[in-house]
This record gives structure tokens, C-alpha cells and sequence, in this order.
């Protein structure tokens, strides 16, 4: 029977005991130690064999070394548990300032937050918002703006540029058809603005969209002016640009008004000095208007001695395009909330 050394077979013990990273680690040693078939199991075996004297001793050393490392079994022990725990609760540390995920929520596309602010600055100066049918006749459209089907006009005004439907109908190309059902209905005086998508063959490009948002304004009584139309569209645009635009009117033709105008604005990027955006004339076109044509108002069964009145009709891309300095028309319709949610 070889000789045991028990002090040493204790330090080893320990060292290995010290190396034990977890529970199950330090459950496996202490079988390795304790179990039936383990080291001390072994030792023991020996004290019977041992001679009188040296039994005594060995029997005591194997007692005082077997209540050590039990003893220090626990203390690992518990010392790993209570490491375990700390991890633990590190890990589930719930920390309250930790920014939360982005909620995506929806957004109000450009023209639309143009519509409600164009919507709220004419209802303030006791206009009405009025709506009309997308799909329209060529009466509307058209005859009663006073558009006959072979003039010039019926053709830049839209009549290549018409979506013709298969079971009768018309895309509307401008929202003054609305001024037409409108006028067939009400009396004067009225105050009425239509914003409205409308409908255009065009090829498409950075200025071109074949569906497209406009602002349709008409006002009429017994002395409306063109005095009255500069007052107004100038406030609309003072309040629609938040700063001071100069506007101004130039001659122009439409079928339906007489006389009639192009409305300009002084260019918002160079304050009217000349730039890229406005090709260096100093002014941005931003619709037409003009004098609502006598024989519009007997389409509508309204006496022109009686009544007279202006009406317009601006681009609400086109505005939004200036406000924002938006290079392409074509963003609008993209659905890119890269783009819509900078508003
Ligand atoms: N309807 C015209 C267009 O689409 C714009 C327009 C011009 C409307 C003059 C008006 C007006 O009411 O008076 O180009």
C-alpha cells in the first residue's frame, strides 16, 4: 500500500476546488472527492491496513481533512451561487434611460398639409371649400367654359391632353368644371375655392405629372373687382409663404374669363434679383386668372348685367414646389417616406 500523503492530497484538493468556474463544475469534483467510489473512499481503505500507531494518526489527520474540505466545498459553493445571482441580475437590469425603438406613425403628405393650410387662410377671408367629381362630361369640362370643341384653346386646354373613360365620361383636366356645377346651383354672391386633383395625358418629367393638385377660387357679386383678386390671392400667398411675395399679373387668353391673366410671383430663392430656379427673370408663374366671361355665367342661367366676378386657378404642386424649393414634381407620387415625412 503506497503511502498517502494527506496534507498534499488536501492542498490539491483545494487548488482544484479554487479553479471551479460553476456549480455543476464544483458538483462534479466533490463526487470526484465524496462519492462512494471517490479519493477519500479510496484513502479510507488504507487505515485498516496501517500498523497500530500510525492508524491513530492517520485516522485523525483523515477526519481533520475530510471537515476541512467539506467546509470549504460550502464556502465555493455558496460563494458561486451568490456570483450567479449577481450575473444574473445584471443581466435583467431593466435600464429606463435606454432610448425605446422608433414608433412609426403616420404622416400628412405634403399636399395634403398644403390643402389644410390653403383650406384655412381662404375659409379665414369667408370662402367656402367646395368639391366636385373627378370623372366629368365635356359640358362641364368644357362647352360651358365656353371651350367649343374645335377651338385652339379646347386643345392646350386639354382636349389631347383628355383621359377618355370606356363607358362615357372624361378625366377632369382642371378643377373649373367645379365652377360650373357650382354656378348651375347656387345664386350669387359666393365665395368658393375647389382644391382638386385633376387629370393630364402628358409625359411625365421633372414639371410634368399626369395627375396633379389644383386650386380653383371663384368669387362673385355685384361689384367684384379685379382690385378684389389682387387683394386676395396676394394675401393667400403673403399667409400660404409666410413672408412677403411680390405678385403680378400679366395678359393672357382663357376661354372662360375676360380679361384674363397669368399670375406671377416674385421668385422666393432670390427675392426677385434673377436665379436657376426662375431662369433669371425674377418671377415664378404660378396660375392663371381673370374676369369671369359673360357667356360662362349664361351657361349657368346667371344674368352677366347683373353679376360679374374673378376666378383662378394655381398649381397647388407647383406651390408646394416653390415653398419647399422641391426639384421634381415627380416626388409627389413617389411614396417615398423619405421625402413625405420632411414635412
Ligand atoms: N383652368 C386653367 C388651367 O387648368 C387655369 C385657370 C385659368 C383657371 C384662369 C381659372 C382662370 O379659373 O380664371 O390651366
Amino acid at each position: 500500500m503506497p503511502k498517502i500523503n494527506l496534507k498534499l492530497f488536501e492542498q490539491e484538493t483545494i487548488h482544484q476546488l479554487k479553479k471551479c468556474q460553476n456549480i455543476k463544475e464544483l458538483d462534479n469534483l466533490f463526487k470526484e472527492i465524496f462519492s462512494k467510489e471517490g479519493e477519500l473512499k479510496k484513502i479510507s481503505k488504507i487505515i485498516p491496513t496501517l500498523p497500530p500507531l500510525e492508524k491513530k494518526e492517520f485516522g485523525k489527520e483523515f477526519g481533520r481533512v475530510k471537515n476541512v474540505l467539506l467546509k470549504e466545498f460550502e464556502r465555493k459553493k455558496n460563494e458561486l451561487k451568490e456570483k450567479f445571482e449577481k450575473e444574473k441580475r445584471e443581466k435583467e437590469r431593466l435600464d429606463v434611460t435606454i432610448p425605446p425603438p422608433k414608433i412609426l406613425r403616420g404622416h400628412f403628405h405634403p399636399i395634403t398639409l398644403a390643402r389644410k393650410k390653403i383650406e384655412e387662410i381662404f375659409q379665414s377671408m369667408g370662402f367656402e371649400i367646395v368639391e366636385g367629381p373627378e370623372i366629368e362630361d365635356e359640358w362641364h369640362t368644357f362647352d360651358a367654359l365656353n371651350i367649343p370643341p374645335y377651338h385652339p384653346a379646347r386643345d392646350v386646354l386639354s382636349l389631347g391632353k383628355t383621359f377618355y373613360l370606356k363607358g362615357g365620361g372624361i378625366m377632369r383636366t382642371h378643377t373649373s368644371s367645379v365652377q360650373i356645377r357650382y354656378m348651375e346651383k347656387n345664386n350669387p354672391p359666393f365665395r368658393i375655392i375647389v382644391p382638386g386633383r385633376v387629370y393630364r395625358l402628358d409625359e411625365i418629367d421633372a414639371s410634368h405629372e399626369i395627375d396633379f393638385w389644383q386650386l380653383e377660387g371663384l368669387m362673385v357679386g355685384k361689384d367684384v373687382s379685379v382690385a378684389n383678386f389682387k387683394a386676395i390671392a396676394g394675401e393667400f400667398l403673403k399667409r400660404f409663404f409666410e413672408k412677403e411675395v411680390k405678385m403680378r399679373l400679366r395678359p393672357s387668353y382663357f376661354p372662360f374669363t375676360e380679361p384674363s391673366f397669368e399670375v406671377d410671383i416674385s421668385c422666393v430663392m432670390c427675392k426677385g434679383k434673377g436665379c436657376q430656379t426662375c431662369k433669371r427673370s425674377g418671377w415664378l408663374e404660378c396660375g392663371g386668372a381673370g374676369m369671369v366671361h359673360p357667356q360662362v355665367f349664361k351657361n349657368c342661367k346667371l344674368n352677366p348685367k347683373e353679376w360679374q366676378g374673378f376666378a383662378f386657378g394655381f398649381g397647388i404642386n407647383r406651390l408646394v414646389m416653390v415653398k419647399h424649393r422641391i426639384p421634381d414634381i415627380r416626388l409627389f407620387n413617389s411614396g417615398d417616406l423619405r421625402f413625405i415625412t420632411q414635412f
